[in-house]
């Protein structure tokens, strides 16, 4: 239920450009592991063209293909090297191994149901080499951001952006929890100064609390070795924004 907030894909990168902490983090995941790099989600490719220009070959799966059409245009652009796979993280077959695997910026978050995480993680499982890594990043979700998802419309400033083509552009969103299914339901809308909704989007989003993530990993046939709790490395606690995970399999 979140196709349609993909379907702009430059809208999205103005939306959220790369932040240059988690770019870093998943370059330098990629040095520490060396060799191939697998990205499942890999959107208009904002971290994986900077890890294929360190060297690492590369691939990204994508299933929007409006994002992949954009990540193949921006490494072209940037003279970069690396293979684009329209497919979907919860069943594939690429057929080889990578050293390491990331799922950066919640991308996992859109697969709702556990069954659907399990089959993504042993997906991924089949898919890394001797030794090889599952590395992804998925906010921690604190009861009070939970109980602000109260359904009314509401503008984020902090979200503003400029268009080239459509000048400033705001956004709000409204967002409701549904507690049973553990997933934030949104509708973000899009306005310019003379024109209000120029784009309406759905976007649905899991949480994955702290205790259920070894527990679907482990279902998946991977053990979560580290988890951290920011971009510099300090360890996960319960008032960390982000659950970054490092696994290796079982
Ligand atoms: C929040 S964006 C993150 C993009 C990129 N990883 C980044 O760091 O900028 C989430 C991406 O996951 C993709 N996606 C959602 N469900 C997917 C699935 N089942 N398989 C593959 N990609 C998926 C979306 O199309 C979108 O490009």
């Amino acid at each position: 239920m979140s196709e349609g907030f993909y379907s702009d894909a430059r809208l999205y990168d103005r939306l959220f450009p790369a932040r240059e902490a988690a770019v870093d983090f998943y370059r330098a995941e990629a040095d520490r592991q060396g060799g191939s790099v697998l990205e499942l989600g890999c959107g208009t490719g904002n971290k994986l063209i900077p890890i294929a220009s360190d060297g690492h070959p590369c691939v990204g799966l994508e299933l929007s293909p409006a994002m992949l059409a954009e990540a193949r245009r921006k490494a072209g652009e940037r003279g970069v090297e690396l293979d684009w796979v329209l497919g979907d993280m919860r069943e594939f077959d690429l057929g080889r191994t990578f050293d390491l695997v990331i799922i950066a910026a919640n991308s996992l978050l859109h697969l709702h149901e556990a069954p659907d995480l399990v089959d993504c993680f042993r997906s991924v499982r089949r898919h890394l080499a001797p030794g090889g890594r599952l590395v992804f990043d998925v906010f921690n979700p604190s009861v009070q951001m939970l109980a602000q998802a109260d359904g009314v419309r509401r503008r984020r400033d902090a979200l503003s952006f400029v268009d080239p083509d459509r000048g400033v552009v705001h956004v709000d969103v409204a967002e409701t929890y549904d507690a049973a299914a553990q997933v934030t339901r949104g509708r973000w809308y899009f306005s310019t100064e003379s024109e209000a909704d120029v784009v309406v989007a759905p976007l649905e989003i899991r949480s994955i609390f702290p205790q259920e993530l070894p527990l679907l990993l482990s279902l998946g046939g991977l053990r979560l070795v580290e988890r951290f709790g920011d971009w510099s490395g300090r360890p996960f606690t319960g008032d960390a924004a982000v659950q970054l995970c490092v696994c290796e399999s079982d």
